[in-house]
């Protein structure tokens, strides 16, 4: 067979499995399972405490599509710049390097509960792009799928067009940090799976 019938059968495939793929998008998600522990809690630490970096802790619930409903069983994998607002593979890291080593996975628990420990990611050293964390989901029997990113208030970069142009894929991703007594940026961010996400079923 020539090339050009390959490359139209292949675009038709990756059209057609886009309708149906839940989050519409082809982009490629392997880098979720690189390196993804065989056991996996609803806490994680992803920052050694070596890790230039103010330190911040996310927490929320992450809601069945009804809203009410914990979802117990969900993983969420994130992903982060380090503080100079870059994407850093660690020396010896093997796994997923595209997204550097400030990255970790949670599984809610039968409350939906989810947090992670790592330390406050810096704007991309271009400054055109507010600062902030890509999630991706994966639940039990669905295929995986990005969420809005986390952003924080009060970040000069985050401006009223982003606020604008957002999916609110999951719910908003915009979160209020506060320091709590040990200086530590705290947030929360509930999550309602299929929120706004195309093909959600
Ligand atoms: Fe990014």
């Amino acid at each position: 067979m020539k090339k050009f019938p390959v490359l139209l059968i292949l675009l038709c495939a990756c059209v057609l499995s886009q309708a149906q793929k839940i989050g519409g998008s082809c982009e490629n998600y392997e880098l979720i399972y690189e390196g993804m522990p065989k056991e996996l809690n609803w806490q994680t630490s992803i920052a050694y405490a070596s890790e230039p970096g103010e330190r911040m802790e996310i927490s929320g619930i992450i809601y069945q599509k009804d809203g009410k409903k914990p979802a117990a069983g969900v993983i969420l994998y994130v992903y982060h710049t380090d503080v100079k607002g870059e994407y850093t593979p660690a020396a010896t890291q093997v796994h997923g390097r595209r997204h550097g080593h400030l990255r970790g996975w949670v599984k809610t628990d039968t409350q939906g509960r989810y947090q992670f420990n790592s330390i406050r990611p810096a704007a991309y050293p271009i400054r055109k792009f507010a600062a902030h964390i890509h999630p991706i989901i994966k639940e039990p029997n669905k295929n995986e799928y990005w969420i809005d990113e986390y952003q924080f208030e009060g970040d000069s970069l985050l401006t009223q067009k982003d606020r604008d142009s957002a999916q609110n894929r999951g719910g908003s991703g915009i979160i209020t940090l506060t320091k709590n007594e040990k200086g530590i940026w705290i947030g929360k961010r509930d999550i309602i799976l299929g929120k706004n996400v195309p093909s959600y079923q």
